[in-house]
């Protein structure tokens, strides 16, 4: 057994963050250190989130809300006033929890946090239907409008729910708006109109539709408050219980959700989630002094990384056509099952000499599906420029997760730099023309979009890691990669991961 307490050591406060664009395996370090931890809170985003666990008994669960340590029971664990919450989505959790005899006794969710209504999830929706080929790829889940109404002083708060005719005036007024910005104005376009009505008709909106109103106001308010009431006794103040448990000398865990490229305000605007993703976003959407974090690890995937939704990926496998393909009918015309039927000897493209083949396989090797979407998730090679960005906003201790999925690759390709192949531009006071080597990230997507990555070759291994228990133990080839990483971002790589079980880890 791996003693995962040398990442522990006298920290009393650790906050576990996504390096990259989200799905990089915090859930696997979460899981671990969690016995060592009191307390388990996520602050972040919402049901977009999606981790992953997997036991070593082959037990696999998902996560979306809920956080991904609640399978030790006996901790606590917090939703902070910094999440989005859709009361469905974590009663849909705390079901599954009780079907697998999981207690959530110790699980307290904050009173302010904001709620997702079903006419934030039609907002998000139609928005992006009307965006066409401009959409973000958002999940479609509410998340963005749920922000936004915190920035338009409109939210409505978990507490809300509790009192019905609160909820109800907040939710008219905040109705009204929409109607007036997106119903009216559309009515009269015929093939908008019936897209959004199609929109309103999908199974988790169709109950709250009203030919006359457009939206049931009074359905949403009934919906919602009993769903509350699965709930009702586990709402406190998390800000309150964090700060006694520091002062308690309790141990504190943050668990972070989703990655830099997905900041609202570092990552690659636009194509972004709607909230920050760093160690001040984690400790205030918590309510916790944020210079009480002793430590935080960035988790990365190395050597491939990943991406879900639209955005730019410079270092991405088959680069626009790769975006395009992955895209397709939203995501969906590419899933698990269907790139599977279309590729049954993937493994043989392992190595093409195409890198948009050798995506897919990679993909299809390392099931790399989006937990929440299940849409196929963009591949390619790590991405030194951005890993440096990352470290530079929240510090140098990496956790590697998937080095395994590199275990038949002959030769591993890392993106140490771009080059600039658009317009002469102005950024940060700095002019790029076309042929500047960048090497310094840039968060415009724009300009993202006109980069060509460079990139670096190194052998790879041709062994499985499987039962590998030091880190010396790693073929001489994978040590070189990660001593690479580490030299070109300045980092230290704390701990790797090669496989889903517990066991498929070692420490420096
Ligand atoms: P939203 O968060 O639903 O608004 O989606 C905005 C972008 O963030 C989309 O590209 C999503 O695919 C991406 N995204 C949001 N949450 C996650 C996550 O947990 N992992 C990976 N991508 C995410």
């Amino acid at each position: 057994m791996v003693n995962i307490f040398k990442l522990i050591k006298k920290y009393q406060v650790i906050a576990v963050l996504g390096y990259q664009a989200g799905d990089e395996g915090k859930g696997k370090y979460i899981e671990l250190l969690t016995p060592y931890c009191d307390i388990v809170a996520r602050s972040g985003g919402g049901h977009n989130a999606g981790h992953t666990v997997e036991l070593d008994t082959g037990e696999v669960f998902d996560f979306h809300l809920i956080p991904s340590g609640i399978i030790h029971d006996d901790k606590t664990f917090l939703m902070g006033p910094g999440m989005v919450i859709d009361p469905r989505s974590l009663v849909r959790e705390i079901n599954k929890l009780e079907e697998k005899n999981i207690r959530w006794n110790k699980l307290y969710i904050s009173g302010d946090a904001v709620v997702i209504t079903p006419d934030l999830v039609f907002l998000d929706r139609t928005k992006e239907k009307l965006l066409g080929k401009e959409k973000i790829g958002t999940t479609g889940l509410g998340i963005g409008d749920a922000y936004a109404t915190l920035v338009n002083r409109n939210a409505i708060r978990i507490n809300d729910l509790r009192n019905k005719d609160v909820f109800k005036e907040k939710l008219e007024n905040r109705i009204n708006d929409t109607i007036k910005m997106y119903i009216n104005p559309n009515r009269e376009n015929e093939k908008i109109w019936r897209e959004i009505i199609e929109i309103m008709m999908k199974k988790d909106l169709k109950d709250f539709y009203d030919k006359r109103n457009f939206f049931n106001i009074d359905n949403m308010v009934d919906d919602y408050y009993d769903k509350s009431e699965k709930f009702k006794d586990n709402i406190r103040n998390v800000s309150q219980i964090l700060n006694k448990a520091y002062k308690d000398k309790k141990r504190i865990l943050f668990e972070g959700s989703q990655g830099v490229w997905l900041s609202v305000l570092h990552g690659t605007t636009r194509y972004t989630t709607s909230c920050s993703v760093g160690t001040g976003w984690l400790a205030e959407g918590a309510g916790f002094p944020a210079q009480l974090v002793d430590k935080v690890y960035g988790v990365i995937r190395c050597p491939i990384m990943n991406r879900v939704g639209n955005g730019p990926f410079p270092s991405e496998f088959g680069g626009k056509r790769s975006e395009e393909y992955c895209m397709e009918e939203g995501g969906f015309a590419h899933t698990k099952d269907k790139e599977l039927k279309e590729y049954p000897d993937y493994i043989k493209l392992i190595n093409s000499k195409d890198p948009f083949l050798r995506g897919i396989a990679n993909r299809l090797k390392s099931g790399n599906f989006g937990t929440t979407t299940k849409r196929p998730r963009r591949v390619g090679r790590i991405d030194t420029v951005a890993l440096k960005w990352a470290i530079e906003l929240y510090g140098p201790d990496l956790l590697v997760t998937h080095l395994d999925d590199c275990n038949d690759t002959e030769e591993i390709e890392i993106c140490t730099g771009y080059k600039y192949m658009g317009n002469r531009v102005e950024n940060n006071g700095r002019i790029w023309e076309k042929g500047d080597i960048v090497d310094h990230f840039v968060i415009d997507s724009g300009f993202l979009y006109n980069c060509k990555p460079n990139i670096e070759t190194m052998p790879g291994w041709k062994q499985d890691l499987a039962g590998i228990k030091n880190y010396n133990d790693f073929p001489p080839e994978a040590r070189n990669l990660l001593k690479r990483v580490e030299e070109l971002t300045n980092a230290n790589i704390n701990a790797v991961s090669f496989g889903s079980k517990r066991s498929d880890m070692v420490l420096r």
